[in-house]
């Protein structure tokens, strides 16, 4: 593999972290409040339980947690980051975004801050976002966390959405290394044609935050289940593809898949049709999806499991809201 065109650098993943909140919702909490069953759960989702937050838990204050975290993996100070990203679509509000929350939560007072927007692919294209504005030297730390409380929009009566999603953070330091490959060339794409199959509807600029609104409950989640699985399988499994092309990689020499944890059977056809269905990463069962949240989280596991160690390629690959999608390949310099 040559080195990255131009000159620039190559950027590695420094250390990773999580925070889950403690308060865990099973599949027979939910039926108590919904027309749901513990078996109709497990066997469309492979979901078992998710982390819900405390009230007086916005969401910066669980990326702040998980941000300590991958700041001590990674063995550094918070005023070394002059970058930091949060990927959410729960953001603490409107503006600012939440990443200042975070920023002076973790006392990163060097750091220029904002939030991207993505969905449930925001954490991968905030570590491209980021690897970028390293490798051209426009920043040399940067701290990208995907962090959400899914639980304040969601429509806790809708059986339809509510028992899929849960609250938590993941994060990623990343710096420049003297490494041969760290994060490597991205594959990214979006089709906002198709945004209504997966979107909150009310309380932005188009449907603003009213009491007609309200009663409709238009400032919840919404989704066409059927549609966005088969979207997320083409999509995912298609990026799979063209992130190893674009690398001049094949499956074979991928050690881990690890995708967005939206739900098992999303997960178990991709790796089926990729024929790399006993390397796919799969932890929904304890945490349900948590959107932007997923991916660091599930990074930081397959790390601290050691099902990832350093020489290893992992092979980071999304969808959500938007729609958007992509896919990047991390070598492990760890
Ligand atoms: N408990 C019991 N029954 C339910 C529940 C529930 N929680 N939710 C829906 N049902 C019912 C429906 O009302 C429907 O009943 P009906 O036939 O009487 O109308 C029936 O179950 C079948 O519903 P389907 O939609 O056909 O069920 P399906 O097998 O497609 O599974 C699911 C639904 C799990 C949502 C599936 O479509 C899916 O996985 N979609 C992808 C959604 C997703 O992952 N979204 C996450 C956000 S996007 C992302 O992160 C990539």
């Amino acid at each position: 593999m040559s080195k990255s065109p131009n000159s620039l650098r190559i950027v590695s993943i420094i250390g990773t972290g999580a925070y889950l909140p403690e308060n865990t919702v099973t599949n027979r909490d939910l039926e108590k409040i919904v027309d749901t069953s513990d078996e109709w759960i497990y066997s469309r989702t492979g979901m078992r339980e998710r982390r819900i937050a405390r009230d007086d838990q916005a969401t910066s204050d669980l990326a702040a947690e998980a941000a300590q975290v991958a700041l001590a993996d990674a063995g550094i100070g918070s005023e070394e980051i002059d970058l930091l990203i949060v990927a959410t679509l729960s953001p603490d509000m409107f503006f600012p975004s939440t990443a200042c929350f975070v920023q002076e939560k973790i006392g990163a007072k060097n750091a220029c801050c904002y939030d991207l927007g993505a969905a449930c692919s925001g954490s991968l294209y905030a570590l491209e976002t980021a690897k970028n504005q390293i490798a051209c030297g426009s920043v040399n730390t940067a701290l990208v966390i995907g962090a959400e409380k899914m639980s304040t929009f969601i429509d806790w009566k809708d059986r339809n959405t509510c028992v899929l999603f849960g609250d938590g953070a993941g994060a990623m330091v990343l710096r420049a290394t003297g490494a041969e490959r760290g994060v490597m060339n991205g594959v990214f794409g979006s089709d906002g044609s198709l945004a209504r199959l997966l979107w909150t509807p009310g309380g932005g600029s188009r449907n603003p935050m009213t009491h007609d609104m309200l009663d409709r409950n238009e400032q919840y989640l919404k989704m066409e289940g059927r549609d966005v699985y088969k979207h997320a399988v083409t999509q995912m499994t298609q990026s799979v593809r063209d992130a190893l092309a674009a690398n001049h990689l094949s499956a074979d020499d991928i050690k881990c898949f690890i995708p967005h944890q939206a739900n098992a059977r999303i997960v178990n056809a991709i790796g089926s049709r990729l024929h790399v269905e006993d390397r796919m990463f799969l932890n929904v069962e304890k945490y349900a999806n948590t959107s932007a949240a997923a991916l660091p989280i599930a990074i930081d596991e397959a790390v601290r499991s050691g099902r990832i160690v350093k020489g290893d390629l992992m092979l980071l690959v999304a969808f959500g809201g938007g729609f958007t999608w992509g896919a990047d390949i991390v070598e492990w310099t760890k």
